[in-house]
């Protein structure tokens, strides 16, 4: 099988088309033949070890050969099932992540059949199902923290992005009163996904604004916190989805002395928040933004384009024909 490998951080040109065993599955796995994946935030913060800290956790001087082929997300059909298995049967249509895991840059993987994959669905293209997981998962895990209710103000920041276009889409699911900032360009796309109304961060500067929100959704990383707070009600919550390590060491005292709710960290994801996914996606309650699908050949353009931090929703990459 063709798997897209890097062995050293740095630039796109990193990437490397290998060949590879095709993998077995250990008993209780299931062996996933991937059309599609997707370039995402994620991926080009590995590569690059931007910021320091995925050093920690990928390799030191040079990514851990586990963590040699990026890729959280997935779309694609099983193709055996080791010993035991029960959940899935051979020609299934899958999606899912493998999440920290990553792996998903090559046209074959083993996961547990307990990983956050589920039986994909025939309404949506491989390379839609791959673009939704990472955005919304994201979305997803930190809007659980807020009680979202009918009628709040929600100030999403980034809002046309991977993880901006979902938080606009599960905002306005839940009936609130979604602000979206983006660029002039994104507009109608932002409002296409249920933003109620729009601040354009070229013509607009939030140190500016008068509203007040109950919940805001920091995406972009530009905005400085203290801003941010001046823009919240009291008791607010503040998602600071992009926060440094110094955002985040302070989310607790700034809480507690500032009289609102910062939230910051690594989103988690759960084989039921992916069944959820699937839900929504059947039910025309989520739709899949992806602005370009790339071929595997094409890996490092995929990446000079998502790691330019204007991307329209997702990118996805396409491992082979379904
Ligand atoms: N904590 C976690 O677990 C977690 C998980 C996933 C992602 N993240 C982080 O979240 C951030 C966003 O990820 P993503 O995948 O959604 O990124 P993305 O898809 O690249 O989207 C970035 C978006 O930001 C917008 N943007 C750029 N400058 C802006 C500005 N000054 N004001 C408002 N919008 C601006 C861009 O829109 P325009 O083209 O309109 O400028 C673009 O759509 C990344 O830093 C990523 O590392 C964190």
């Amino acid at each position: 099988m063709k798997a897209i490998e890097f062995d050293r951080y740095g630039s796109p040109e990193v990437l490397q088309i290998v060949e590879r065993e095709i993998p077995e599955p250990a008993p209780g796995e299931i062996r996933i033949r991937i059309h599609a994946t997707a370039v995402n935030s994620g991926d080009w913060r590995v590569r690059g070890a931007s910021p320091f800290l995925v050093r920690l956790f990928f390799g030191l001087f040079r990514p851990k050969k586990s963590a040699r082929v990026l890729g959280s997300v997935l779309s694609g059909t099983v193709d055996k099932a080791g010993e035991g298995v029960q959940g899935f049967s051979v020609g299934d249509r899958v999606f899912g992540m493998s999440d920290l895991a990553m792996g998903c840059y090559a046209q074959y993987i083993c996961l547990p059949e307990s990983a956050p994959i589920v039986k994909g669905t025939e309404i949506i293209s491989h390379e839609e199902a791959a673009s939704i997981p990472f955005g919304l998962h994201t979305a997803h895990h930190f809007l659980k923290k807020v009680d979202l209710q009918p009628g709040m103000k929600v100030l999403v920041i980034g809002a046309s992005g991977a993880v901006g276009s979902a938080a606009v889409q599960l905002a306005r699911n839940a009936k609130c009163h979604v602000t979206a900032v983006t660029s002039g360009k994104n507009a109608d796309l932002v409002k296409s996904l249920g933003a109620n109304e729009v601040l354009n961060y070229e013509t607009e500067s939030l140190a500016e604004v008068l509203q007040k929100y109950d919940v805001i959704l920091e995406t972009v990383g530009r905005t400085d916190v203290k801003t941010l707070r001046t823009l919240l009600k009291q008791g607010g919550d503040l998602v600071l989805i992009s926060a440094g390590m110094k955002d985040m060491f302070l989310a607790g005292i700034r809480s507690a002395f500032w009289k609102l709710k910062i939230h910051t960290g690594v989103a988690a994801v759960s084989r039921q928040d992916m069944e959820y996914f699937r839900k929504i996606i059947e039910s025309g309650d989520y739709s899949p933004v992806l602005e370009k699908t790339y071929n595997m050949g094409e890996v490092v353009q995929a990446h000079e384009h998502a790691e330019k931090g204007h991307k329209r929703g997702n990118l996805a990459l396409r491992m082979m024909e379904a």
